[in-house]
């Protein structure tokens, strides 16, 4: 904690929350019960990156495919995501969090979607941070759905082809007012993006932890962002045009 340098903290964090399942069947456990540890991972990770000052906080709850797991478990996801924003309404308003989310919403139960509903609602006003969730997202369908957006515009006259910048593009993405992932962690060991902000994460820091989810807490975050402020940036340029 005291080797954190605040003024290189990354302005946004998104996290890849892994290996809930392995959790539990490594406890002889149901997949749910590491579902519901999973929660508790969550609490504790908002409540660290709020006191660190970390500005967006995204955490990736539910991917488009994961629709196609059995219904049983998609009942039991829907079921907590309703439980945590309800229970964590007074955490949120109290901690100056304001909630947002991601994703294709309107394929949510329609109870879920009104609680999600609400919370955005009643936490609109909230600036320390923005906790966003991703949900029932896929970073393609969001490009897909980008690109279906600018072609109407354009074909209104809106929109002339020059005019569709790198800039102009991510506007009409989910993520539209969000800046760019600095940090991107994912639990439980896995290499990989699985649909995750496919156009966000151009020049995102990736990080890598055998923790499984449920098991990850604020020591863990903490180690996360020592690593990328150990980390030299580029973006494509030489390390003397970034130092000279
Ligand atoms: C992450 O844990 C939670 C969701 C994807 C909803 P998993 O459920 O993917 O757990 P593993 O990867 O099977 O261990
Ligand atoms: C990615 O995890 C989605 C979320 C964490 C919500 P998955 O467990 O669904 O991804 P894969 O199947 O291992 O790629
Ligand atoms: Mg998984």
């Amino acid at each position: 904690m005291e080797r954190l340098i605040k003024e290189r903290l990354p302005r946004h964090v998104a996290i890849i929350m892994d290996g809930n399942g392995r959790w539990a069947e490594k406890r002889s456990l149901g997949r749910i019960e590491g579902h519901r540890q999973g929660v508790k991972a969550i609490r504790d990770t908002v409540k660290a990156a709020r006191r660190l000052g970390i500005k967006v906080l995204t955490l990736y709850a539910f991917s488009q495919e994961n629709w196609s797991r059995p219904p049983k478990e998609v009942r039991a996801l829907m079921r907590l995501l309703k439980e945590y924003l309800e229970g964590e309404l007074k955490e949120m308003l109290d901690n100056n969090i304001r909630l947002v989310a991601i994703g294709n919403l309107e394929d949510l139960p329609p109870d879920v979607r009104r609680t999600l509903r609400e919370t955005i609602r009643k936490t609109r006003s909230k600036n320390g941070m923005v906790l966003n969730l991703a949900i029932s997202y896929s970073g393609r369908a969001e490009i897909l759905r980008a690109v279906k957006k600018i072609c109407q515009d354009h074909s209104k006259g809106k929109l002339r082809t020059q005019g569709i910048t790198s800039e102009v593009f991510s506007r009409y993405l989910f993520t539209n007012e969000l800046p760019e992932p600095d940090l991107l962690i994912r639990t439980s060991g896995e290499s990989r993006i699985s649909n995750f902000m496919l156009w966000q994460i151009a020049y995102t820091e990736i990080y890598v932890t055998d923790t499984f989810w449920p098991d990850f807490r604020r020591k863990d975050f903490i180690k996360a962002l020592l690593d990328y402020q150990k980390r030299e940036r580029r973006f494509g340029l030489t390390r003397r045009q970034l130092t000279g």
